[in-house]
């Protein structure tokens, strides 16, 4: 129904920009909490983290291709240390503390087709725990350096 008259348009306008105010002010914090959460927050945390790298190495472990890398090592040590280094590179409150990423992996004969596999199934288990994909890119992309220190055949 059209308003009678300009005093009652007014007021309908100024219900309006009420309403508009509150739903905009209810929106704004959410937002800015958003951009100030760390990449390690917006995955699921350092807990998080924990349990992906422990699925991690789970799955290349026992993958067929890639098992005998993984022969002969400490994998609780190796789930740990993982966990941390994924914390820590996504800017969450771990900091990494384990071995030169070069010199652990010397002398191991990992090649790229071995690298890109680690790296799908790492995707795959991010996307499992229902990791956004922009996260989840950004976490990869900032791994993908590390192939110059792991890649050595
Ligand atoms: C972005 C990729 C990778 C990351 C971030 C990564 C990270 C790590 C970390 C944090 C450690 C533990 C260091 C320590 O114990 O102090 C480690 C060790 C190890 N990594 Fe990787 N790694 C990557 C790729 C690979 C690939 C592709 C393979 C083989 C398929 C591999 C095989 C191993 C093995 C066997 C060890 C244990 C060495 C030992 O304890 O003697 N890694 N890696």
């Amino acid at each position: 129904m059209l308003p009678k008259n300009s005093a009652e348009t007014t007021l309908k306008f100024k219900k309006l920009r009420v309403a508009a105010a509150l739903v905009l002010g209810s929106l704004a914090p959410v937002a800015l909490a958003d951009e100030r959460a760390t990449l390690c927050d917006r995955l699921g945390g350092a807990a998080l983290l924990a349990q992906v790298a422990d699925e991690l190495v789970e799955v290349s472990r026992t993958d067929p291709v890639s098992a005998h890398h993984f022969a002969k090592v400490n994998l609780k040590r190796l789930k740990q240390q993982i966990g941390i280094q994924l914390c820590a590179v996504a800017d969450g409150p771990c900091v990494y503390d384990g071995d030169d990423m070069k010199a652990v992996h010397a002398g191991q004969n990992i090649t790229q087709a071995d690298f890109y596999r680690l790296v799908e199934h790492l995707r795959t288990i991010l996307d499992a725990h229902g990791v956004a994909t922009a996260d989840k890119n950004e976490l990869l992309k900032r791994l993908a350096p590390m192939k110059r220190d792991v890649v050595t055949k």
